[in-house]
């Protein structure tokens, strides 16, 4: 971790759905998980999965309070089970294989149905066959609109991930066991959108919300945008309620596995003009993954003419009533023979959650790490015990970070906290909401190897 690598509170930092015609309004149409062909770079690549023959996962789009359908069906040869990123939903519909649901077999249908109660930028992908759908394409990105219109003049939804892909445009093995006892195998074909450099055009002028959300595998991304005013409003799908400073070239920003940013993005007022969305990738200058182009005459538009996005009905956790529970991520003392479910097993334990490697999804009788009291406040202390950095989430609930041994963290409410090497963060939640809720670090690598468990709120 260089010291010039900008996230939130490191040393540094003390309408137009405008989606390149892949929106799809959620409850439309049933999801049919497939396999598909793209071009990801020149030529075809097949066996990839998504849920159409030939394009990326849609973005979903749900409104904040409304009730969304969303029907998947199967018809892979291999199971599969769908869950919903950070949404804060009721746990038969948070699509864990034998935590909350059995697997979808092949030519199954399972019937999502949930109210989203937060607004924000959200996330879509497999929790069965996880590694391999996820790694051959099956990642989208879930817009929840606000109940009310924030007044943006059009939006951009962004989906960075990587492929690793050999030179012929076949897939490569989607891990390495180096790989997955380290920081991850990382992918060779960087993509924003399954595309390479793409250009969206939006108004000169205009007030553009950018969403950018990293559904890779493995890669922490670190990001800034170039040729921009603009201001970052929400971090995780939750809006931000404080100053946090911009990221630039010398300071990009640190978007781990899982996390979402939110900008709001002023166009320039020149026609042609563009604002890069900028990523730095080891011993490679710093790249434009994707860019927005104004086109018109401008409408003049400006940043401060939006009101702060509403904030979500999270109930904050009342520290002086807070009990504490620790969990150690580090590598297994044990390895051992993780059992292999329905849902896939890269055959080896790697890591572990207090010293723990999850045994395999469909092993029986495995008791939860934690067992919260509906309703009550909690301090929950995550210790890295590794030299590597872990991206940890937590289904169903969203959470506040407190503090860490290693900076000073703005109280942004999240799902996914990246841990740095030998970072100790406290986070506090109030565990409002039932359930079995998978607790894992989002390195696909490294939750398949061990570093998984569940917490349950009673
Ligand atoms: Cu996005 Cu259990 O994960
Ligand atoms: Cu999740
Ligand atoms: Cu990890």
């Amino acid at each position: 971790m260089k010291r010039r690598e900008f996230l939130f509170g490191s040393g540094a930092a003390a309408g137009a759905l405008g989606l390149g015609g892949f929106g799809l309004a959620a409850g439309e149409q049933e999801l049919v998980v497939q396999s598909a062909s793209f071009a990801l770079r020149d030529q075809v690549t097949t066996g990839m999965v998504s849920l159409s023959p030939d394009a990326p996962p849609p973005v979903l789009y749900g409104k904040q309070g409304e009730v969304i359908r969303l029907p998947v069906r199967n018809t892979l040869p291999d199971y599969t089970a769908m869950h919903w990123h950070g949404l804060r939903i009721p746990n038969g519909m948070d699509g864990v294989p034998y935590l909350t649901q059995m697997p979808i077999g092949p030519g199954e249908v399972f019937d999502y149905e949930f109210t989203p109660p937060d607004a924000g930028t959200y996330w879509y992908h497999p929790h069965c066959m996880t590694m391999e759908q996820m790694a051959h394409g099956l990642t989208g990105v879930m817009v929840i609109a606000e109940a009310e219109d924030p007044g943006f003049d059009s939006e951009q939804v962004v989906n960075l991930r990587d492929f690793r892909l050999d030179d012929d445009g076949s897939f490569l093995p989607a891990y390495t066991t180096r790989g997955a006892a380290r920081a991850g195998t990382f992918g060779n074909v960087q993509t924003a959108n399954w595309l390479n450099g793409s250009i969206y055009d939006h108004s000169a002028g205009g007030l553009v919300r950018l969403r950018v959300v990293n559904t890779d595998t493995a890669r922490i991304y670190k990001i800034h945008l170039q040729g921009a005013e603009a201001r970052i409003i929400a971090w995780d799908g939750h809006p931000v309620e404080i100053e946090v400073p911009m990221p630039n070239a010398e300071a990009p920003l640190l978007v781990g596995p899982g996390q979402r940013v939110d900008f709001a993005v002023q166009m320039p007022a020149g026609e042609g003009q563009t604002v890069d969305l900028m990523a730095k990738f080891p011993g490679q200058p710093h790249r434009a993954m994707m860019r927005l182009r104004a086109t018109g005459a401008s409408v003049s538009r400006d940043l401060r003419e939006l009101l702060p996005l509403p904030v979500n009905p999270v109930t904050k956790p009342d520290l002086s009533k807070a009990k504490m529970h620790e969990f150690v991520f580090g590598w297994t003392p044990e390895g051992g023979e993780p059992t292999n479910g329905f849902c896939g097993s890269l055959g080896a334990n790697f890591w572990s959650i207090n010293r723990k490697p999850w045994p395999g999804d469909a092993v029986q009788r495995v008791g939860p790490l934690a067992t919260l009291a509906k309703g009550k406040s909690y301090v929950l202390r995550l210790r890295n015990e590794s030299p590597n950095l872990h991206p940890i989430h937590l289904h169903g609930l969203a959470f506040l970070p407190l503090k860490s041994n290693q900076r000073s963290l703005p109280p942004l409410m999240t799902d996914t906290m990246l841990l740095l090497k030998d970072e100790v963060v406290d986070i506090a939640l109030v565990a409002d909401n039932r359930g079995d809720w998978a607790f894992h670090c989002h390195v696909i690598e490294h939750q398949k190897t061990g570093l998984t468990g569940f917490i349950r709120v009673i």
